[in-house]
């Protein structure tokens, strides 16, 4: 009998961050200056590089996670349970004098969050630290984000470049970065208030979205930008003029947190495998829905079982071209 095929398992660096979440259910977000009592408190292990970490390693990667911690509690539990998902660990450096990353999160009944983050270690991580990941292994592709140094960033754009592996940059949190000095990666992935504050562009219909899109692929010179819409699906679009809108799926939202880092883990994973933007976009999307239904950034992050049920529900709208 001829043994099953299975599917390769691609061997990913994610260069990013780390974070303790302290979650603050509440009834409603408060008002400036008001005091509001909350529901529920949790601490849940986060931060966009180790929630694409654990997002890619649910959807069958190898990864290996560059990054920094304090050497306190939280830095431990946060590496422990990365351990546990089977994430390389070793290039997840602690710094002597800084703490641990945490974020702040406001989670009111409606799923929406407000996220506030002390970025502790994570502006800690260091040119010496990446180039021992890099150095470590042959890696297939190269994930970031924006909760590093921009030096840590743009040096790791340049180092895949040299290795000749594709780089995703998700373009998270929101806040300006030279995109000039990337240019050549191959996915750049914002949501919209990410793109407002890369390019100014506010957006309230598609076609504002399409405009951001176009200026950063000229900014990144990406092969491809895929802009991150909530509730209204993504918008991809290619350096060779081509693109679409991607409605959501409908769930019910528990709680936004790390739906964009599900999304850019599946976007990656299904991209490596079938170097097929639109059905990516089409997989992310469902990743970012199923972790919208879940509490907290890293129990949410789907398996391919789980992305696999939501496809096969097949729920979600029409394709709108753009
Ligand atoms: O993308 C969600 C993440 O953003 C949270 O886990 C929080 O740590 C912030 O980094």
């Amino acid at each position: 009998m001829t043994p099953a095929l299975l599917p390769p398992r691609y061997s990913i660096l994610v260069v990013g961050s780390l974070n303790m979440d302290m979650v603050l259910e509440v009834s409603r977000m408060p008002l400036p200056g008001e005091s509001l009592v909350g529901q529920r408190y949790s601490r849940i292990p986060g931060g966009k590089g180790a929630n694409q970490a654990v997002g890619l390693a649910r959807l069958g990667a190898t990864v290996t996670l560059a990054g920094k911690v304090g050497k306190d509690a939280d830095g431990a539990r946060l590496v422990e349970v990365l351990k546990k998902e089977g994430i390389a660990t070793n290039f997840v450096f602690a710094a002597e004098k800084t703490a641990t990353g945490l974020a702040v999160i406001l989670l009111d009944n409606t799923g929406q969050n407000a996220i506030v983050t002390y970025p502790g270690a994570n502006l800690d991580l260091n040119e010496a630290d990446i180039l021992k990941a890099f150095a470590a292994g042959s890696f297939d592709a190269l994930m970031l984000q924006l909760e590093v140094p921009d030096e840590i960033i743009i040096s790791s754009c340049q180092l895949a470049k040299k290795m000749g592996i594709p780089a995703f940059v998700d373009a998270g949190p929101a806040r300006p970065f030279p995109l000039e000095r990337i240019r050549g990666i191959d996915v750049l992935s914002p949501n919209e208030t990410e793109l407002l504050a890369l390019t100014g562009i506010e957006v309230t219909s598609i076609a504002d979205a399409e405009l951001g899109a176009a200026e950063l692929i000229s900014r990144s010179n990406a092969k491809a930008v895929v802009i991150k819409l909530g509730a209204a699906g993504a918008l991809l679009r290619t350096a060779e003029g081509m693109g679409e809108h991607f409605p959501a799926h409908k769930v019910n939202v528990v709680d936004s947190t790390a739906a964009g880092d599900a999304f850019a883990a599946a976007l990656m994973i299904r991209y490596l495998e079938t170097s097929d933007l639109r059905k990516s976009v089409t997989y992310a999307n469902l990743a970012g829905a199923l972790a919208a239904t879940k509490l907290g950034a890293q129990p949410s992050l789907p398996t391919a079982l789980e992305i696999e049920v939501l496809r096969q529900q097949g729920q979600g709208g029409r394709r709108l071209h753009v």
